[in-house]
């Protein structure tokens, strides 16, 4: 765990971006990416970097009673504030760990859903395999911004220096890192819409 990445975003769980509810143009990306990867009632989903469950409550309850939901995020106060929007939710557990140190079940959900968390893996290769080995043989592997891998870059760039080096890999390193794992990528948009990764087994 890295402890002083995640005593920055304990700084940040009560800021507008981390716990506001989305905008309407974050909301329409949202219902957009629910219905292009095909998320529905009974859908198991691993959410790594879950912050404050704002995303999470809107997966709680696409999936339903039947589906479930495993989400973790390094900082306390973020973890804190996604089980208090959550608690008395059943298809939903919430965790207090980093990517890279939780014990994952093998192959048993059908999504792994990185949302605005991806640059922040210190060890991404380790965490791509990790995350994948936990998905089903036929899963999906999704990486998602709302904003393009320039402007997160560049917000980054400029941000406390625990996250200064969380980059959005180029194109052909994320290529790389998911047939490392023997996985392809379907589709990877890099645009004004934002960033939209969506990787499958390779057989
Ligand atoms: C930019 S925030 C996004 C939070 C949430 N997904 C959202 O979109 O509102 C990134 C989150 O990832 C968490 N995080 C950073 N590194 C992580 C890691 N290695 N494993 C799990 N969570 C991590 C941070 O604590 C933070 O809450």
């Amino acid at each position: 765990m890295n402890r002083e990445k995640a005593s920055f975003f304990d700084t940040q769980a009560d800021q507008d971006w981390a716990d506001e509810e989305y905008t309407p143009e974050e909301t329409a990306k949202i219902r957009r990416l629910i219905q292009e990867t095909g998320i529905t009632a009974g859908t198991r989903i691993i959410e790594p970097g879950c912050g404050t469950g704002r995303l999470t409550k809107i997966l709680s309850d696409t999936v339903g009673d039947k589906g479930h939901l495993i989400a973790f995020d390094i900082s306390p106060k973020m973890t804190a504030k996604c089980r208090s929007r959550l608690e008395h939710r059943r298809n939903v557990e919430i965790f207090l760990s980093s990517t890279e140190d939780f014990i994952f079940e093998k192959q048993t959900v059908d999504m792994i859903l990185c949302h605005q968390v991806f640059p922040h893996f210190d060890d991404k290769p380790l965490a791509v395999r990790l995350l994948a080995n936990a998905l089903k043989p036929e899963g999906k592997f999704i990486v998602f911004h709302f904003k393009n891998s320039a402007w997160i870059n560049d917000l980054h760039r400029k941000a406390h220096p625990s996250v200064i080096a969380d980059m959005i890999p180029s194109q052909q390193e994320m290529k790389d890192m998911f047939e490392a794992v023997g996985m392809k990528i379907d589709t990877l948009r890099d645009d004004e819409d934002g960033y939209f990764l969506s990787a499958t087994s390779a057989v």
